[in-house]
């Protein structure tokens, strides 16, 4: 949907002009995965698809919100911000809002279109882009300073105590602090973060979705997060770490036997994906792509065996991927089960990867994916309109 369309559709709804327009980014993930919640260093970039949120303050108890492609106007009472968790719709921007509140933040009453480009349930983080570019929305209706590390901490928590899904801060994180053709290097346990510029020479980040249909995406995360403290806890008993990252694959091959079943595989994952990040951050600086692709191989194959994330689809289509002369490396982004993947492909050759693969894809799992023209882009936008 073009500016103009938004905003006619805004207008159409509310019967006046949007005033503003708040965007924060849906992102992907370079490298690092499943290992923001164990303290681990990530390494995400924004992107081009976002959540736009065009607005009008009216001041007042209301927030009144509309969304493309969805009938109906759903409404917040910003003095019974505690009593939309069971929303459908909504409940995002009633968590944020809530925690905002909670923190002295006046919400003021406005009304809100959301055109949201990032597909839902894709792993490219929707959900982080709503609740980061609706806490940006308050923050300026209600004329207050806002640092935005702090929002992404915030709507974080709005995602873990107010939806319920106990996600890492990696997604929020880009959504707000991405920067333009950079990837960010950020360390989980600190928040200290590094820009890395995202050269990729000749080749270029194509992702995909394997369209897999939702199912139990949130319930099967909150199950690794306990897996991965619970081989914490017992790794603990012998090496006094704080967090799974902090464990090198040396050490981790002396304490292993502490640990058995999923549990240990599940840790391994972890201990391994850290150390692929750093070699991984180091490949790109140096200019070698060759060997980038080769991680992002390896960390798809262990999400695969060890984490257990990824599924018949997301496995064919990291394959088929691989199986492409110039394709260099493909993995599995985001929480799993379904979603995207990202692929390291030479810039000449993109056409007929997406064909070739998307018709095998479909001939294999029966229904096609989608590929999208991505671009990275700054996290938060503000613009008056
Ligand atoms: C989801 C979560 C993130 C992160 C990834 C997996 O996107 O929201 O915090 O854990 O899964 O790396």
């Amino acid at each position: 949907m073009s500016k103009t369309e938004a905003r006619q559709a805004f207008k159409e709804i509310f019967g006046a002009e949007a005033e503003d327009l708040f965007t924060a980014a849906g992102r992907i993930n370079v490298i690092g995965e499943h290992i923001d919640y164990c303290g681990g260093k990530v390494f995400p970039a924004a992107l081009n698809l976002r959540c736009n949120v065009y607005a009008r303050k009216t001041g007042g108890k209301l927030v009144r919100m509309a969304f493309r492609g969805i009938d109906g106007v759903v409404e917040l009472d910003v003095d019974k911000l505690d009593s939309y968790r069971g929303l459908k719709i909504g409940n995002y921007q009633a968590g944020v809002a809530y925690f905002l509140q909670e923190k002295g933040v006046e919400i003021v009453g406005c009304e809100l279109y959301y055109d949201c480009t990032v597909p839902f349930g894709s792993g490219l983080s929707s959900s982080a882009a709503i609740e980061v570019a609706t806490a940006v929305t308050f923050c300026e209706y209600a004329g207050v300073e806002y640092d935005k590390v702090e929002l992404a901490l915030l709507s974080q928590k709005a995602e873990n105590q107010y939806a319920g899904v106990n996600c890492g801060i990696m997604d929020q994180f880009a959504s707000a602090m991405g920067k333009k053709d950079h990837a960010v290097l950020l360390d989980c346990s600190t928040l200290h973060y590094e820009y890395v510029p995202l050269r990729l020479g000749e080749y270029c980040l194509v992702v995909a979705n394997c369209n897999k249909p939702h199912n139990l995406v949130e319930s099967k995360y909150n199950v690794r997060r306990q897996e991965v403290e619970t081989a914490l806890k017992l790794i603990r008993e012998k090496l006094p770490v704080n967090c799974l990252a902090e464990i090198t694959p040396k050490q981790f091959a002396e304490v292993k036997y502490l640990l058995s079943g999923v549990v240990e595989k599940r840790a391994e994952h972890v201990v391994n994906e850290c150390d692929r990040v750093q070699r991984a951050v180091e490949a790109l600086k140096n200019g070698d792509i060759v060997e980038l692709g080769r991680l992002l191989n390896e960390s798809h194959y262990s999400l695969r065996d060890l984490y257990e994330v990824t599924g018949k689809e997301l496995d064919m289509l990291s394959e088929l991927a691989r199986k492409e002369t110039d394709c260099l490396g493909s993995r599995m982004i985001g929480a799993g089960f379904g979603g995207c993947t990202i692929s390291i492909v030479k810039k000449t050759a993109v056409e007929g990867f997406i064909r070739r693969v998307g018709r095998a894809y479909r001939d294999a799992i029966g229904y096609s994916a989608s590929f999208y023209e991505t671009s990275i882009e700054d996290g938060i936008t503000v613009q008056k309109l």
